[in-house]
């Protein structure tokens, strides 16, 4: 009999979900005939007995494909909701919609509800790895992160001409929740000066002197400043900025470290913040992005003709490997090691990371 598998889109959205979306519609029609709906705004389409069908150049009256390069997802997403308030519902909703199984590409705290409710209700499902904040464990690679780090990159770029234009420290947020992946890589292919990461402690002082000498010992008048949106406040800060309450990681960290440096900075540097916020979810998704989605799907399909079950796909050692979910979700959210090749990479190259 014809299978009818389902795909969803869950949590915060990224560039690549379209291109895979499309991988797995195409895969699973010319390989195994099988039919294809589309479950809008994740589990909330479960609830509601929504599913849309996704057909082969379906989207576009003149056959074209707008998929492959499209940011965002067709589907729509939640990134929040009272799914396993209302489980029994949700799990019924798998049944009513008569799904055979269902593929999810979501983030670690989505794949923990998907694989809750798949083992409540005996669901057939195989996840695909999503976020910008690559903090998915035994994965390398999740969609999104690539064109992100691209997106800030860039960012960097721009900012630098402006910042070293007026002598001024440019301070630039950016986001990874309790993860410093983003931060970290964007920062050093951006050629960030210093980089503040939620898994390293760092001090304002050494920061406000690393500032000093890049000006006093190399002639920089400028400097970057990279804060991940995670980040502590420092052990130091209160001495530095005589603030009497200090804020909560994720909630203008940015702004927070701007203002202890102007306080702590006997050179009375200015300093300018930036914060690339939802910009870096959005674009055109990356050649790498499109690549991983387009092998995750492919694999994702041929797991659910194999009748497999609560598998994930992932990237290791530059190809698709198949990691069961449970393994994952007990390991995320994944945490940059301090001790990685990257850290001591930015370190040899004279970043100010911390200790
Ligand atoms: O997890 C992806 C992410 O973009 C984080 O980096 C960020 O902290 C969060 O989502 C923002 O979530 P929301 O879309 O709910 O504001």
């Amino acid at each position: 009999m014809k299978q009818r598998v389902g795909i969803l889109t869950s949590g915060g959205d990224c560039p690549g979900l379209n291109a895979a979306i499309r991988a797995v519609i195409s895969h699973a029609t010319l390989t195994y005939d099988w039919e294809v709906v589309g479950i809008p705004y994740a589990t909330r389409g479960l609830l509601e007995r929504a599913s849309v069908p996704l057909t082969m150049h379906g989207l576009d009256l003149r056959g074209l494909d707008p998929l492959l390069n499209m940011g965002g997802t067709i589907l729509g997403s939640i990134n929040h909701g009272d799914t396993l308030a209302r489980a029994d519902e949700v799990i019924a909703g798998y049944r009513e919609l008569k799904l055979d199984a269902l593929i999810v590409i979501g983030g670690d705290g989505s794949l923990k509800i998907v694989d809750h409710l798949a083992k409540q209700g005996n669901w057939q499902l195989i996840a695909i790895p999503k976020t910008i904040d690559n903090d998915v464990a035994l994965t390398e690679r999740a969609i999104g992160f690539d064109t992100a780090v691209n997106t800030i990159t860039d960012a960097l770029n721009r900012l630098a001409f402006t910042a070293a234009s007026h002598d001024r420290v440019m301070v630039v947020e950016v986001m990874g929740r309790s993860a410093g992946h983003l931060a970290l890589q964007a920062g050093i292919a951006g050629g960030s000066d210093v980089i503040l990461i939620p898994e390293i402690d760092y001090s304002i002082s050494d920061i406000c002197q690393h500032i000093d000498e890049l000006r006093d010992r190399w002639n920089r008048k400028f400097a970057m400043v990279m804060v991940a949106e995670g980040i502590h406040p420092a052990k130091d800060s209160l001495s530095c900025a005589g603030q009497s309450s200090l804020p909560t990681p994720g909630h203008g960290m940015g702004q927070y470290i701007a203002d202890q440096i102007i306080n702590c900075d006997d050179h009375l540097v200015e300093v300018r913040v930036s914060v690339l916020g939802y910009i870096q979810r959005g674009g055109i998704p990356s050649a790498l992005d499109r690549l991983i989605a387009a092998a995750f799907a492919k694999v994702a399909v041929d797991l659910v003709a194999q009748g497999k079950s609560r598998q994930m796909v992932a990237w290791q050692n530059g190809r698709v490997a198949v990691v069961e979910l449970e393994d994952v979700l007990a390991q995320s959210p994944l945490a940059v090691d301090p001790h990685s090749y990257l850290v001591e990479t930015a370190r040899a190259l004279g970043i100010y990371i911390g200790n």
